[in-house]
């Protein structure tokens, strides 16, 4: 049986988590959980799965009686009760998956990781803390998954470069001067993917895919050279591994993140699940290269990736605070791209990558965007 800490137990990966846990109740069980303010939902979980440790808004701290509540400002303190014999499913939106996941690996667990903001801004930490530690980083990203499994047994050093998918996201049918009047419905609007509110919007700016980037390069011990993103509308095709010898591997499978969700939790099992995915249904797959004009913050963000250092910080923090108030009307779709660039030339990089650099930067370019564009100043 695996005990299950969930963060971000709410949200769209929560919930899919939480399907593949009541579909398997002999196999998995979910002993703590976390969420922002979906009050409802979180007292519905914590009943049905009699959890015994919650992490929410304080001002529900009395809306549990049977289990023990901490803050949202407490995650570290949270994940250090609970008990010594968990794996930790990160499914949290936003850099506020850092911390909990160091607390994680210095206790030893493995993290099954959604939340790709935190190798964005903790990779150059992170990867040094799990040298010293037992526990292993599992990918839940559907590319990850599939690049995992590509590479299963096979030397990195024999690998040529990884490629990941891109769908485009909602607004792959328009030029980018047709984005000037888009409203947050249609961007919310995803091709393929049922997914939370801000990833959807990071598909169609493709800063989704910069961070997906990020991710591997960390994940995967790999130089930024030796991974590539390529658009394919179909998002049939999750990941291909080139090897050296001239050796293709790619993933096929439906848009359903239960999948990837399923393999980071069964470990070395393959447990059934049900998907319909029906090949001669599929009448063809298409692959084609980023257009660096159209998708003008992919290369702003693989720039930024690629000289490491603090950047990355400003790049997440400037990126969560735009679509943020691209989602609450308050900007429009372009000016998030304004805002990024902007923070990125305010904002020095720096190379002294603590815990407590990032997490005071991070501050610091939140603070900025709301003196300049929320407040006015
Ligand atoms: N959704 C997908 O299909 C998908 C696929 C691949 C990767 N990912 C990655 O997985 C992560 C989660 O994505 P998602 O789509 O599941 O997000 P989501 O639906 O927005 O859910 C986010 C979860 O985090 C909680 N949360 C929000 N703000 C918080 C805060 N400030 N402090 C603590 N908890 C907070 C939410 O609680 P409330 O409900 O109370 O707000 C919710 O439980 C992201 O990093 C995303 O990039 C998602």
């Amino acid at each position: 049986m695996r005990k299950v800490v969930l963060l971000g137990a709410t949200g769209s990966i929560g919930r899919q988590t939480i399907d593949i846990i009541e579909q398997y109740p002999d196999r998995f069980k979910l002993v703590a959980v976390t969420a922002n303010k979906s009050i409802d939902v979180m007292k519905d979980i914590v009943k049905r799965h009699a959890c015994l440790y919650v992490a929410m808004d304080n001002q529900y701290r009395d809306a549990f009686e049977t289990a023990q509540f901490f803050d949202l400002k407490a995650l570290k303190e949270f994940i250090q009760a609970v008990p010594e014999d968990v794996v930790v499913v990160n499914a949290l939106v936003g850099s506020v998956g850092l911390v909990p996941t160091i607390a994680a690996i210095e206790r030893g667990f493995d993290v099954l990781l959604a939340n790709k903001e935190t190798l964005v801004v903790g990779g150059e930490i992170i990867k040094p803390l799990l040298n010293t530690s037992v526990s292993t980083l599992i990918p839940i990203d559907s590319e990850h998954s599939a690049l995992a499994q590509c590479l299963k047994g096979s030397n990195i050093d024999d690998v040529e470069k990884l490629v990941i998918t891109a769908s485009g996201g909602s607004f792959r049918h328009l030029k980018k001067d047709e984005l000037n009047h888009v409203t947050v419905q249609d961007a919310l609007n995803h091709p393929n993917w049922a997914m939370g509110k801000k990833i959807t919007i990071d598909s169609a700016t493709m800063m989704n895919k910069v961070f997906e980037i990020i991710e591997a390069h960390y994940l995967f011990d790999l130089p930024y050279d030796s991974i590539e993103a390529v658009l394919h509308p179909e998002s049939l095709v999750h990941g291909m591994v080139h090897y050296k010898d001239g050796n293709i591997l790619m993933h096929v499978g439906p848009a359903d993140m239960h999948i990837p969700i399923l393999t980071a939790l069964q470990g070395e099992e393959r447990l059934p699940y049900r998907s319909i995915f029906d090949i001669t249904k599929i009448k063809s797959l298409h692959f084609e290269a980023i257009d660096p004009i159209r998708y003008s913050l992919f290369d702003l963000g693989i720039a930024v990736a690629r000289k490491k250092g603090l950047h990355t910080v400003t790049l997440n923090a400037a990126n969560e605070e735009a679509v943020e108030l691209f989602l609450n009307g308050t900007i429009d779709f372009i000016t998030i791209e304004t805002i990024i660039a902007d923070c990125l030339y305010y904002f020095d990089n720096g190379y002294d990558v603590t815990l407590e650099a990032i997490l005071d930067l991070d501050q610091k370019v939140r603070n900025y965007i709301k003196t300049k564009y929320v407040d006015g100043e």
